[in-house]
């Protein structure tokens, strides 16, 4: 197998309101998540208009990694993480996206955080909008279907960079932005990406809305990573893409071509704005189809044009097919429905497994842009047992090692690949489901679904796995 680089950045990623719990502490304001409540596989989460008493609402808590986070850092580099992605919640900093001075408690918080990490030589990877606006934004302008956000986002992002410039260098603009291209409802959650208010008021989908939306996203994300070019030239500034691979579900060319333009609605067309710097060619027929008219500010393209960011980086966990046969199977997933592939199994949220899809995607989305790639997120979401203060959870040293084997392929290849962080490297709350049943980590938290729990920290066999797999750089893959 192909050698990783030297100085390849293993670890693992986080977000903030799946783990820090403090909902409404230090100053912090509620954002989106906030208002979500617990669901599970079969029962939808529910975004709620205020915070319903008796009601449960897995962030609040979540792992509490607010006032656990030097025992938990302390564990991470223990398995010898060399970078660890977490996220800044928008609401420590602003609580409602519009004061004029930022809340001190909330940057103290994560210069803790950042400076713990550097005591171990972990480099944090920071994700600047994580599924976590304030709320406030929400109910005031509807989320990002407003030009108003822009300059709000621009604002808290200069604060942030000036006051972490010599402790963040690698940062991330959006989370997962091309969800957004997806219909509402899919995920209930998308309220909780775009901030509409859609989710929790039942309104219709509307995909006008949604691209305009993501219009703004483009720019807001585009001017920053200009300023932080500008103004502080050793940050790395990269987009991030929930990439569901699909391929057609038979060699029939009508089932190829379904499948080119669900590549390029659901995978490519955001990055191709945030990667290249313009609508790709296909953007005006995609709008056209859909009744999309994008309201642009003389100046817009321009911006694009500048913006462009220095490295790509991915989810990854399964993949799907796309076909015209109406009598297909369906299979879940991540985001987005597919249709079954015979080939794969899948995970027991139906999320199709399939290491081989990762080493194909990255050697086409190398092929497409040529710039260094991350992969900040991947994982099996699995129920785990806690026997006798551990967790054998082979299924899950399965999943990583065939992904990493098959990250090694592509490696080989001659995709230059900078990093990888395995989704959930600790317990914590699942994003679609809201669960805690739902576990990533190579720690285990004890904390359940209906909030109880002592919060306790153990380590897994996964926990020892991926040591021995960092400390060999990628080359020792055995149990
Ligand atoms: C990604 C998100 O979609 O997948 C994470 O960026 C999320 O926030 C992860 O947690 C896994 O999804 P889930 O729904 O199993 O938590």
């Amino acid at each position: 197998m192909a050698e990783f680089r030297k100085g390849f950045l293993w670890g693992g990623a986080v977000a903030a309101n799946q783990l820090e719990g403090a909902w409404n502490v230090d100053g912090k304001g509620p954002s989106v998540p906030d208002m979500c409540t617990g669901g599970s596989f079969k029962e939808p989460r529910r975004i709620t208009l205020s915070i319903e008493q008796k009601t449960y609402y897995p962030s609040h808590e979540a792992i509490d990694f607010y006032h656990h986070y030097k025992e938990d850092i302390a564990l991470f580099a223990e398995m010898g993480f060399k970078v660890f992605r977490t996220s800044i919640n928008w609401t420590r900093i602003f609580p409602t996206g519009e004061e004029d001075e930022p809340n001190e408690k909330g940057l103290q918080f994560y210069e803790d955080v950042f400076k713990e990490c550097h005591k171990y030589n972990i480099e944090p990877l920071v994700t600047l909008s994580h599924y976590e606006m304030p709320y406030a934004l929400v109910e005031k302008y509807n989320g990002w279907a407003s030009r108003e956000l822009i300059g709000l986002f621009e604002k808290y992002c200069h604060v942030v960079f000036e006051r972490y410039k010599d402790l963040v260098k690698y940062w991330l603009t959006f989370n997962e932005i091309n969800t957004g291209t997806l219909p509402m409802g899919t995920f209930l959650s998308l309220g909780t990406i775009q901030g509409f208010h859609g989710p929790v008021t039942r309104l219709p989908d509307d995909p006008q809305v949604r691209f305009q939306a993501l219009h703004h996203q483009f720019v807001a994300s585009a001017k920053v990573v200009s300023y932080a070019h500008a103004n502080y030239p050793q940050f790395q500034l990269g987009n991030m893409i929930c990439f569901i691979t699909s391929y057609p579900l038979t060699c029939n060319p009508s089932d190829i071509l379904a499948n080119q333009a669900a590549m390029r609605r659901m995978n490519w067309y955001c990055s191709d704005v945030m990667v290249r710097g313009e609508y790709p060619s296909y953007a005006k027929a995609l709008w056209e189809k859909e009744g999309i008219k994008i309201n642009m500010e003389p100046g817009d393209l321009d911006i694009l044009k500048e913006g462009t960011v220095d490295f790509y980086t991915l989810s990854y966990y399964m993949s799907t097919c796309v076909g015209l046969d109406p009598h297909a199977e369906s299979t879940a997933g991540n985001m987005s429905m597919g249709l079954k592939n015979p080939y794969l199994k899948a995970s027991d949220w139906g999320w199709q497994i399939d290491p081989q899809g990762l080493h194909w995607t990255l050697n086409e989305i190398y092929d497409r842009y040529g710039l260094p790639i991350m992969v900040v997120e991947n994982g099996l979401g699995a129920r785990d047992r806690l026997e006798d203060g551990t967790v054998h959870d082979t299924y899950r040293i399965d999943y990583l090692r065939q992904h990493i084997i098959e990250m090694g392929k592509a490696v080989e290849d001659g995709v230059d690949l900078l990093g990888y962080t395995p989704w959930g490297c600790i317990d914590l709350v699942s994003a679609s489901t809201g669960e805690m049943a739902k576990r990533y980590g190579f720690i285990y938290v004890d904390k359940y679904d209906d909030g109880t729990g002592t919060l306790q920290r153990f380590r897994k066999d996964s926990f020892y796995w991926y040591k021995k797999v960092i400390a060999s750089n990628g080359s020792d893959l055995s149990d």
